[in-house]
């Protein structure tokens, strides 16, 4: 294969996934089709984790549910995640090791016995996957053209213990829906310059 242009993947969707998708607080009062989400859900999946781990759980938490929601959102993500068409709590599940047997086939029983007894490292593994995978989300929400608000000013602990089983933890909450046609949105925020973020090791 010959490299003619740096993206193999076209500039429109490239500008839907980054240059022109940006935090999203205000949506239209449209609902979407759940089978949407669906599609999402069964494309992200495809993102690498840890050892194949997948510690990701995407919990939704419909309209008539919200008012168990807001209250532990603060300041001004109370409102919009009261409004937003869709809103779902990213969690970690740290006992994601009892499916690395099956996930992970080429490491037989070893990974999973391994985790077994230390927590904090599978606590560990659990946020950064399950963070990896709630980016994946994101972008996969951006694709099929809705607008995304991650948060996480939230009350994490109070949001676990009012929705997730034993081993989860809340580490984001996503709201999403159709981008409202007005002027509330905040500006796209400036980026910082290659110069700053990147540079090849000393
Ligand atoms: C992990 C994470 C947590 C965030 N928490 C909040 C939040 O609590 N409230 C909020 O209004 N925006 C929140 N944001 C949105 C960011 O402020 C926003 O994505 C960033 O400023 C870039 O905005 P832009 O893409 O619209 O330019 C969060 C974003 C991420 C990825």
């Amino acid at each position: 294969m010959s490299i003619t242009a740096p993206f193999i993947i076209n500039d429109e969707a490239l500008n839907v996934l980054f240059r022109d998708a940006h935090t999203t607080s205000a949506f239209e009062d449209t609902s979407i089709d759940p089978e949407v989400i669906k599609s999402v859900r069964d494309l992200i999946k495809w993102g690498p984790t840890s050892m194949n781990s997948q510690p990701l759980r995407i919990i939704e938490v419909p309209k008539d549910k919200r008012s168990r929601l807001v209250p532990h959102m603060m300041g001004s993500n109370q409102a919009k995640t009261e409004k937003a068409p869709l809103a779902f709590i990213m969690a970690a599940d740290t006992n994601f090791h009892n499916n690395l047997p099956q996930q992970f086939p080429a490491g037989g029983n070893g990974p999973r016995d391994m985790y077994e007894n230390n927590e904090e490292a599978r606590t560990a593994v659990a946020l950064q996957s399950a963070n990896l995978q709630a980016a994946y989300f994101i972008l996969g929400l951006r694709a099929v053209g809705l607008g995304v608000g991650p948060m996480g000013g939230f009350d994490a602990d109070a949001v676990t213990k009012e929705f997730l089983r034993d081993g989860e933890q809340a580490i984001m909450v996503i709201i999403a829906g159709v981008p409202a046609d007005t002027d509330s949105h905040h500006a796209q925020g400036p980026r910082m310059g290659d110069a700053d973020v990147f540079r090849v090791a000393d």
